[in-house]
């Protein structure tokens, strides 16, 4: 095996110096769970293009000139065919280039049976202006995002993309569905202060395609790394990263780029105690909470309560609400779950997940609410307490490992809203339906856990003989609205 350019295993943050065709089979096969690929556009040539206002040449690079079609296919096939061995079965790649190169990219992606999920229209708001004027002013590229199978689970977080935030998004509106046209701008100044690559892309673009299709702690691999972007994100949002390129400069500049950014991660290795402090509002909004939520993720929350000076385990005792009083003082919201912002309530929920066969799982039912029978008996389900309790959630998931809990990275965050799903409303519906129909007709000790499919009533308390009995929320439904499972 090829021996590491740069290595930080702690970070788990990894560099290659090669040609991507020859290392990627040293890796081991389904090892990866996302790949960003951007290969070369094969466009350099001999002509001309605006850059800030000046003529350049359009000669990127050594690497980037074109070998004739044939050639360039049979280049994009080997890599792809080569990924293809390394991604887990439900893996993804996604694949970035303007039309050079993606028509070859993703030919080669369905020659080797890949299935398309998406094609992106990555539009650049402050694209450089045609310098010819005899055809439009090119302003966007593709990024084609697929999965190893037909059959796969891929992962899609789709309530952090509907209710994330996406500053400079001119096409995203909140609270609807992200669609397949992305408005980012190339990158900032600050992000080519180490030096420049000619053909780096923004870190926000990287942002978001990490957060939704992976997990905390998943591994990105980068083929074409180039000044590794995709690295830098992968390292920010807490993921293992791998990144392979053929010239040494641009993994140098890799280098200086990770080594900055790992200087200015607060949590991460330098402990900072910025962001845990009470100074955000109480009123604080459930897109706003689930964002600044989401940028805690693959932070360990043992160390966050440390700082809070919440005590976890003290004499033999595990304080049960830790986890949750931890995420409250984060957000600056004092200890009641149920939040009010402009008229509207939210409830955080958290629960505990375990690794199962390489794959994070819920680890229990989650409680919703007391089942009162009067109230159950006298309200339909849309004013019930259920209903309210369940309509709009921020939902967590955190790592749950020993009795002492002595690390707990919080792993998952979603934001739920059922009124938007209308299929779960229904299901839950019938579920309460059930339980009002049985303490009607059987009465309320005949209600049992074996009712519901995702909503049951259990006994809760003291186990057998216990006569009270809450609603919970079923391990399958969990996941899914964790964004673990598919619906
Ligand atoms: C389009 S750039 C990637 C830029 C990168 N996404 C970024 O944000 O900086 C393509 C990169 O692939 C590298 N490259 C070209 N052919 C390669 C090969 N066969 N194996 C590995 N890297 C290669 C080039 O050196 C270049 O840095």
């Amino acid at each position: 095996m090829e021996k590491p350019f740069f290595i930080k295993e702690k970070q788990n943050f990894t560099l290659y110096k090669a040609n991507c065709i020859d290392f990627l089979g040293q890796l081991p096969e389904n090892s990866v769970d996302m790949i960003f690929a951007d290969p070369p556009y094969f466009l350099s040539s001999g002509s001309f293009t605006c850059q800030s206002g000046k003529m350049v040449s359009v000669k990127k690079a050594e690497w980037d000139l074109s070998n004739g079609t044939t050639e360039n296919f049979n280049f994009h096939r080997t890599w792809i065919e080569a990924c293809k061995k390394i991604l887990k079965p439900n893996g993804t790649i996604w694949i970035s280039g303007t039309y050079h190169s993606i028509y070859q990219c993703g030919f080669a992606l369905q020659f080797h049976n890949f299935h398309i999920l998406n094609d992106i229209a990555w539009f650049k708001p402050n694209a450089s202006p045609n310098l010819s004027c005899r055809f439009f002013t090119a302003s966007h590229e593709t990024l084609i995002w697929a999965r190893k199978d037909k059959n796969a689970k891929h992962t899609f977080h789709y309530e952090g993309m509907k209710n994330g935030r996406f500053p400079g998004d001119e096409f995203k509106k909140p609270n609807l569905q992200m669609r397949s046209v992305w408005s980012v701008n190339t990158p900032k100044p600050a992000e080519k202060k180490f030096g420049k690559h000619p053909t780096q892309k923004p870190l926000e673009l990287l942002k978001r395609i990490i957060l939704v299709s992976t997990n905390p702690g998943d591994t990105v691999l980068d083929p074409f790394t180039g000044s590794s972007t995709t690295g830098l994100m992968a390292y920010a949002t807490g993921r293992k990263f791998i990144g392979i390129d053929i010239e040494e400069q641009y993994l140098d500049l890799s280098v200086k780029r990770f080594e900055a950014l790992k200087k200015n991660t607060p949590n991460n290795e330098n402990k900072s105690k910025q962001q845990t402090s009470n100074s955000i509002n109480k009123n604080i909004t459930r897109f706003e909470a689930t964002r600044l939520l989401q940028e805690t993720i693959g932070k360990d929350l043992r160390e966050l309560a440390e700082e809070n000076g919440i005590i976890v385990f003290k004499d033999g005792k595990l304080n049960k609400g830790w986890a949750g009083l931890t995420l409250e003082k984060a957000l600056g919201i004092g200890n009641n779950s149920r939040q009010t912002s402009d008229g509207d309530s939210w409830e955080l929920k958290l629960v505990p997940l375990v690794k199962k066969d390489e794959a994070w799982r819920v680890k229990e039912t989650m409680a919703i609410t007391m089942i009162n029978p009067d109230d159950v008996l006298e309200k339909p389900f849309e004013e019930s307490h259920l209903f309210q309790k369940m309509k709009k959630m921020i939902i967590c998931g955190r790592e749950r490992k020993d009795k002492e809990e002595s690390s707990s990275r919080l792993l998952y965050v979603n934001s739920f809203d059922l009124v938007s799903s209308r299929n779960h409303w229904n299901q839950i519906k019938k579920d309460y339906e059930l339980v009002r129909n049985t303490i009607k007709t059987e009465g309320f000790d005949s209600l049992t856990g074996r009712m519901g499919k995702f909503i049951q009533p259990r006994t809760k308390g003291s186990g057998h003989g216990s006569k009270t009995r809450a609603f919970y929320a079923r391990v399958s439904f969990v996941e899914i609205i964790l964004g673990i499972q598919e619906t």
